[in-house]
């Protein structure tokens, strides 16, 4: 394996080896500041982190608001507090040594007011912003405000293209590298675009080599890439280091850092994580947010997928093939199915999932009364933590809505990410992770139940493997 030459990142010399944010509470104070540490760079998700009290006891997100703007500021609220507690563990966890980075998702609500209250309470303290979902455009003014560095997450060349064009341009100091995620193997949610087909996953490096030459058009052929999604030993990786045509080149790991003693997740967590087999994470549709994301198939995500199975087109006049009256709800309005669909309708419906209800998609799923409760009351509670919720079809604009129907095949991410970060249920909540997560089986670096210190992990990963 070629030795690690260490690379400049945020002002400081640092091992090329860096830790992903991880919302909700996944990637922390603790585990970044480990990573930092032991000289690479750590970066704790600022996406509702959590707080302490005075005594150091970890606070509870209640939300006591009557309307969704009023929990949307108790929101803010949390998350500027939180984002400054978990700098703090960070910087005093480092100790002086590698970078600290917080990492926040565009597609967060307020992601600028929260972003600049965490940077305005911990000055000094946190030395990158890492950036995906979306076209963050102002993120680059933002950073540099603050002196900080500003780290775009992006899956394309063509991305950063625009992100560039538009307006990092005038900020090409602040730049601290370029994170390139692969969209179909990285955990957490993922930047496939239209054009990009789930099925069909593309080698990294060409796509890698054309943000490169996109970098280099623009004089940022210094600038390091950190290749983040489907690294694991980075003997697999040789060809990319002190390779000339790709320049500098960081590498950033999601998944193998959730079994560290640092990290925060629990212990069911870390167990089912040594159990998962190929195939075991999936890549799919329901993210709230609208974009694809990857995590663990268990039950939470067969449910999903069997209220999407369950699902059949309407009209709600008689037109064409669908003129089989059909009444849904308390009310017993009637909406127009295909013969066909009203026999599937009604298996289902003798099956228990007796509730129909409506997609924005002019379409039905079929749920049981327990499930559909508990849609409702999660888009009752919703308290605005998306700038634009497909599931509860908040939006954090003036009327404060997206002006679709709400989807009831989507989920509230942030209840289910709360649960799954401060219980041990990892069955019935979303559990992110990276497609190479079933590695952790056979790596021999974990057998015996072994779980290394964040300290053991990147001395592991710097030799190879
Ligand atoms: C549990 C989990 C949560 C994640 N949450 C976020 C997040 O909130 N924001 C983000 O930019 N990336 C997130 N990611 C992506 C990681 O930061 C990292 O880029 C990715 O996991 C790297 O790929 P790997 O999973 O193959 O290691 C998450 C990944 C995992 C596994
Ligand atoms: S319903 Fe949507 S916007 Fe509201 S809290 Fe849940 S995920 Fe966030």
């Amino acid at each position: 394996m070629r030795s690690l030459n260490p690379i400049r990142m945020s002002g400081l010399e640092v091992l090329p080896i860096v830790e992903g944010g991880k919302g909700i509470a996944v990637s922390n104070g603790e585990s970044s500041g480990a990573w930092a540490a032991a000289g690479g760079v750590g970066t704790f998700s600022g996406v509702n982190p959590d707080s302490y009290d005075s005594h150091g006891n970890f606070i509870p997100q209640h939300y006591y608001g009557r309307t969704r703007r009023e929990r949307h500021e108790e929101l803010i609220a949390y998350a500027i507090r939180g984002g400054i507690a978990q700098t703090q563990v960070a910087h005093e966890r480092a100790n002086g040594q590698g970078r600290i980075h917080m990492n926040v998702l565009w597609e967060m609500a307020a992601a600028e007011r929260i972003l600049s209250g965490v940077l305005e309470g911990t000055k000094g303290m946190i030395h990158g912003v890492t950036c995906g979902a979306g076209m963050p455009y102002r993120l680059a003014e933002l950073c540099a405000e603050f002196g900080v560095y500003y780290y775009p997450i992006v899956s394309s060349g063509r991305a950063f293209n625009a992100l560039w064009r538009r307006a990092y341009n005038r900020f090409p100091e602040w730049l601290g590298a370029v994170v390139y995620e692969d969209p179909w193997l990285a955990g957490g949610h993922n930047g496939l675009s239209n054009s990009e087909d789930p099925a069909k996953p593309e080698d990294p490096l060409p796509r890698v080599l054309a943000l490169r030459e996109v970098m280099r058009g623009f004089g940022l052929g210094e600038v390091p890439i950190i290749m983040a999604g489907g690294v694991w030993y980075l003997r697999e990786w040789e060809d990319w280091i002190d390779n000339p045509d790709l320049g500098p080149i960081a590498f950033q790991f999601g998944t193998r850092p959730l079994l560290t003693q640092e990290s925060p997740i629990s212990d069911a967590w870390r167990d089912r994580l040594r159990t998962l087999r190929p195939g075991d994470v999936y890549l799919n549709k329901f993210s709230p947010t609208g974009f694809y994301s990857s995590a663990v198939v268990n039950p939470f995500l067969r449910e999903l997928q069997e209220r999407s199975e369950r699902q059949v087109a309407f009209s709600v006049e008689s037109v064409g093939d669908h003129t089989v009256e059909f009444p849904i709800g308390r009310r017993g309005r009637i909406i127009y199915l295909t013969d066909h669909d009203r026999r599937r309708a009604e298996a289902w419906i003798a099956q228990g999932f007796t509730q129909a209800m409506k997609t924005p998609d002019n379409t039905v799923i079929f749920v049981t009364p327990e499930s559909a409760n508990e849609i409702l009351t999660d888009q009752i509670n919703c308290m605005g933590c998306l700038s634009a919720c497909q599931f509860s079809n908040w939006a954090q604009n003036e009327a404060g809505t997206t002006g679709k129907k709400a989807d009831p095949r989507s989920y509230c991410i942030q209840k289910t990410l709360q649960n799954i970060s401060h219980s041990e249920d990892v069955q019935h909540q979303l559990m992110f992770a990276g497609h190479n997560a079933y590695r952790f089986r056979d790596d021999p670096f974990y057998a015996n139940g072994f779980i290394p210190t964040v300290g053991q992990l990147v001395e592991r990963i710097t030799t190879g493997d």
